[in-house]
C-alpha cells in the first residue's frame, strides 16, 4: 500500500519535520520516497543526511508524488495551492492538508476536483505517537481510508466531521504545548521539593505517561482514578484543592476556548509573509 507511493511533504518546518522523522522511523518507506519542501533550503539538511530528497521546487515534487502533504501556515496555503495546481492530477494525487481554518472547499476551489483530506496530527509524530484528527467529504472516502492507513502508521487516528477540524487543532496539536508546560510546572514544584531537575522531569514525565495510560486502557473517567490516589483527609486531596482553588481546571479550560476562539479570528489567509 502506501509504502509504493512517495510522499511530498510541501513546507518542512516544525510539522513538515515531525511527519518526515515520523515516517522514516516507521521503516516503511525507503528515505527517498521522501521529498521535503521549503523555501530556505539550508534548514532542511538534517533530512538530506539521512537522504531524504529536499528541495525548494514545489511543483517538481508534487510531479513525483501520490501524497502531497501541505504543512505550511495558513496566510502561505493559498500561495502554495496557486504555485501548484496546474500539475495536480485528480487521478493520481490526494491532497493532504494540515493547515488550521483551511477548509476543503477552499481548496478544491482553486486545485479543482482533486480528493483532499484534512489532518490534524501533533508533533509526537516525530516518535510514533501522534494523535491525529482527519475529516474529508463524502465523495474522499476512499483517499481518507488511504491517508489514514498512513497516519496509522504516526499514532493514533481518528475520522471526525470537518466543522471539528479546528477545535481538534486546539485539542491534540495545541494540547502537546498544554500538556508540555503543565509537565515543566510539575517539574519546577519537583525541585522546590528536593529533586534536581533531571531526576524531577524524569519522574514528572513518567508519572504522565502513565496517568494517560491509565485512562486510555480501560476508557474511564479520570476521576475513576483520581479517587483512588485521594485517601480522604489526605496529603493529595489537599494539594489538589489548594490548585483548584487557585484555578487550575478554570486555567486550563478558558485557554482552550481562547485558543478557539483564535483560530477564527486568524489574519486573512492571502499574500502576507
Ligand atoms: N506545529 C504543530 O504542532 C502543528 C500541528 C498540527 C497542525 N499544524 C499546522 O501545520 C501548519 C504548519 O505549522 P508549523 O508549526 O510546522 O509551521 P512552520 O514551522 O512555520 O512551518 C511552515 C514551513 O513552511 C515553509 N514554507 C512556507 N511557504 C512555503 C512554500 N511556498 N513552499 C514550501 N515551503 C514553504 C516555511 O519555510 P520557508 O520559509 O523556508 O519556506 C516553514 O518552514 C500550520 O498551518 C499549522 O496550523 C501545526
Amino acid at each position: 500500500m502506501t509504502n509504493h507511493f512517495r510522499i511530498a511533504i510541501l513546507g518542512g518546518g516544525n510539522l513538515g519535520n515531525s511527519l518526515a522523522t515520523g515516517l522514516l522511523a516507521t521503516g516503511h518507506f525507503q528515505a527517498n520516497d521522501l521529498i521535503v519542501t521549503r523555501r530556505k533550503i539550508q534548514f532542511l539538511n538534517h533530512l538530506q543526511q539521512q537522504n531524504v530528497r529536499i528541495t525548494s521546487d514545489n511543483r517538481g515534487a508534487v510531479e513525483e508524488s501520490r501524497f502531497v502533504l501541505m504543512t505550511v501556515k495558513p496566510h502561505q496555503m493559498e500561495s502554495l495551492l496557486q504555485e501548484i495546481q496546474s500539475v495536480i492530477i485528480p487521478e493520481k494525487h490526494i491532497l493532504v492538508s494540515s493547515v488550521t481554518g483551511f477548509p476543503i472547499r477552499r481548496i478544491r476551489s482553486i486545485c479543482g476536483n482533486v480528493p483532499v483530506v484534512r489532518i490534524m496530527p501533533n508533533t509526537a509524530a516525530a516518535i510514533g505517537e501522534s494523535m491525529t484528527c482527519l475529516a474529508a467529504q463524502e465523495d474522499d472516502q476512499g483517499a481518507l481510508t488511504e491517508v489514514k492507513e498512513l497516519f496509522d502508521l504516526l499514532g493514533k487516528t481518528l475520522v471526525i466531521g470537518e466543522e471539528l477540524m479546528e477545535a481538534s487543532t486546539v485539542l491534540g496539536a495545541c494540547g502537546i504545548a498544554f500538556a508540555l508546560r503543565f509537565l515543566r510546572a510539575m517539574t519546577q514544584g519537583g525541585i522546590e521539593i528536593g529533586f534536581p531537575s533531571e531526576t524531577a522531569q524524569f519522574i514528572a514525565a513518567q508519572t504522565l505517561r502513565g496517568a494517560a495510560g491509565l485512562v486510555l486502557k480501560e476508557g474511564q473517567h479520570p476521576e475513576k482514578e483520581i479517587d483512588k490516589v485521594t485517601t480522604p483527609m489526605g496529603i493529595t486531596i489537599s494539594g489538589l484543592n489548594e490548585m483548584e482553588h487557585n484555578g487550575f481546571s478554570s486555567a486550563l479550560i478558558k485557554g482552550i476556548l481562547t485558543s478557539f476562539h483564535k483560530i477564527e479570528n486568524l489574519p486573512p489567509l492571502a499574500g502576507k509573509e
